[in-house]
């Protein structure tokens, strides 16, 4: 079964009385252990899908069901349960807490949903990303792949069904960029999650197991490796 899928799924957008129509008819199925890239010029609708992959936000038409919850079934806190549960974010601007060190960033979400062992968990993390032994450090004192390596420790704390990451790379250079894009797909392999990713990124393209190109809200081609 699919992780995350999308059936004839539309969302548009109602602001000062005009109609955007950001995605249209979209029908995709992700699987787990899939690393998907979602490609297509600014506007065409890469983040609305995010967003609603992420349980973010609800389909005007059509169903979006992760990991078995149709998410228009639910209402707004219901929502909010289903995205805290099971879908890790990770950013461009990687959004740690500047104040907290990397062991509290990472640890956030679970000492928010009143979870034990946060530092355990942490820990863990930590050392897949390889960032072990810099967890007292505050994000100040990292660079900044070794930032978004905390973004995507902080996504994985609570053991997602799917990470969404937007622009992922777009804060970094080419190098560094790209050594982001390898471990996260091989986390998404090793953890048999799923991830999407929308991105600019040709190297990104390169990487993924699938890249959907969307053009003016709708799926123009599904390519699968
Ligand atoms: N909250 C919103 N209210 C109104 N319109 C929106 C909103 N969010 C997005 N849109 C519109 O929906 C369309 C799709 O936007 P979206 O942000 O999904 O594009 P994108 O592919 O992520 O672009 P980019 O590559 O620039 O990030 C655009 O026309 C955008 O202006
Ligand atoms: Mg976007």
């Amino acid at each position: 079964m699919a992780i995350v899928s999308f059936e004839k799924v539309s969302k548009d957008y109602l602001t000062d009385g005009q109609r955007v129509h950001a995605l249209d008819d979209i029908t995709l199925e992700i699987e787990r252990g899939e690393f998907v890239a979602l490609m297509g010029r600014s506007g065409c609708g890469k983040s609305t899908l995010l967003n609603l992959a992420g349980a973010m936000d609800f389909p005007t038409s059509g169903n979006v069901v992760l990991d078995g919850v149709t998410t228009s079934a639910l209402k707004d806190a219901g929502l909010t349960c289903l995205r805290r549960e099971k879908v890790g974010f990770i950013f461009q601007s990687f959004q740690l807490l500047h104040t907290l060190t990397v062991f509290e960033n990472v640890e956030l979400p679970l000492l928010l949903a009143g979870k034990p062992k946060a530092r355990d968990a942490a820990r863990e993390r930590l050392d897949w990303v390889e960032l072990d032994g810099l967890g007292d450090r505050y994000p100040h004192q990292l660079s900044g792949g070794q930032m978004q390596r905390v973004g995507i420790a902080r996504a994985l704390v609570q053991s997602p069904a799917i990470l969404l990451a937007d622009e992922p790379t777009g804060n970094l250079d080419t190098i560094t960029g790209n050594v982001i894009l390898g471990l996260l797909k091989r986390l998404t392999r090793e953890l048999n999650t799923a991830t999407i990713m929308a991105t600019h990124s040709a190297e990104a393209g390169a990487l993924a197991d699938a890249v959907v190109r969307l053009r003016d809200g709708k799926i123009e081609e599904i390519g699968r490796r």
